[in-house]
């Protein structure tokens, strides 16, 4: 594997081995001196066309921690401004001699597009409403972290599934895993193939927590709307937003989760989202070996 373009390449071995490799450097960010030379003669440009706060920066901590030179493109301060393409634009940073391209784009297809062109590695960091990789890759480890083999375990992806690149990471992801996957949201904001995905779909988000092991909530993307019928903000959040007495109410434990950035009192109220049900900063935290492990495995294969 070259590149690191979706969850739908990878196999089942693909996925174990990148959990072993972030086990080992989750060890290594533990010790006093978080560094390791393995990326030293390696050059990085992370390419951002949408705006970011964990992806680029743990992928540039990743890239730091591994000791890669590391060079952060971001379209809204660009060229880009002024008309230069997608191609033309990498085209002209892998002339500086770049080895690894890390791109965010809203375009879906974008990474693969890029893979075709271009002799560097490509890393997906989220391709519009397509997939986000990385993403679901820590989310799986921080689940498996806290609850063990997530074969049989159920899984509510709980939110705007239909503009959510996370969401069918993620299920692609768990169904490859062997974990039973439900996704809960308005009809509005359902993708149409979800039939054809294998999950469980419910509309009720009471049922879905009573159900599962582990609620994965996405925020509702606002900048991706174009349909015209779809609940406000407000009804949103009476119907479908969670909060912490729902959590406390099943009397057993669940895992909650959330890729950020949050809508606090929008998908989860405040105490929800900080309270002792909450592993969202492990996800962050685990963002970073994760991250790290792509990069190391990638690198191998030069
Ligand atoms: N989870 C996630 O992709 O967050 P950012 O958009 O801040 O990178």
């Amino acid at each position: 594997v070259r590149h690191l373009l979706g969850i739908k390449e990878l196999s089942v071995e693909d996925i174990e081995l990148i959990f072993s490799t972030t086990d080992q450097f989750k060890e290594v960010l533990q010790r006093p001196i978080k560094k390791v030379p393995s990326l030293r003669d390696l050059t990085i440009a992370n390419v951002f066309f949408e705006n970011s706060t964990r992806t680029r920066l743990s992928f540039e901590l990743a890239e730091k921690r591994l000791s890669a030179d590391v060079v952060n493109f971001s379209a809204s301060s660009s060229s880009v401004k002024k008309g230069e393409t997608l191609l033309d634009t990498v085209q002209n940073i892998l002339a500086m001699k770049v080895d690894m391209v890390v791109i965010r784009h809203s375009s879906p297809g974008a990474p693969h597009f890029l893979a075709k062109h271009i002799q560097a590695n490509v890393i997906n960091a989220g391709d519009g409403t397509h997939e986000h990789p990385t993403q679901a890759l820590l989310d799986a480890y921080s689940m498996r972290e806290k609850i063990g083999d997530l074969a049989g375990k159920r899984i509510a992806i709980i939110g705007d599934i239909l503009h959510s690149r996370v969401a069918l990471s993620n299920i692609f992801l768990l169904k490859k895993l062997g974990s039973e996957v439900m996704v809960c949201s308005p009809p509005t904001l359902l993708p149409k193939h979800i039939g054809q995905l294998g999950v469980k779909v419910e509309h009720d988000v009471r049922k879905a927590l009573a159900w599962c092991d582990v609620a994965n909530v996405l925020r509702i993307q606002l900048e991706r709307q174009q349909i015209k019928y779809f609940p406000s903000l407000r009804e949103y959040s009476l119907y479908f937003g969670i909060n912490k007495a729902m959590l406390d109410a099943l009397e057993r434990p669940i895992v909650l989760m959330h890729p950020g950035p949050i809508n606090r009192g929008v998908e989860l109220s405040s105490d929800a989202a900080d309270s002792h049900h909450s592993i969202i900063l492990d996800q962050v935290e685990n963002g970073v070996a994760v991250r790290m492990a792509v990069l190391y495995l990638l690198a191998g294969q030069r």
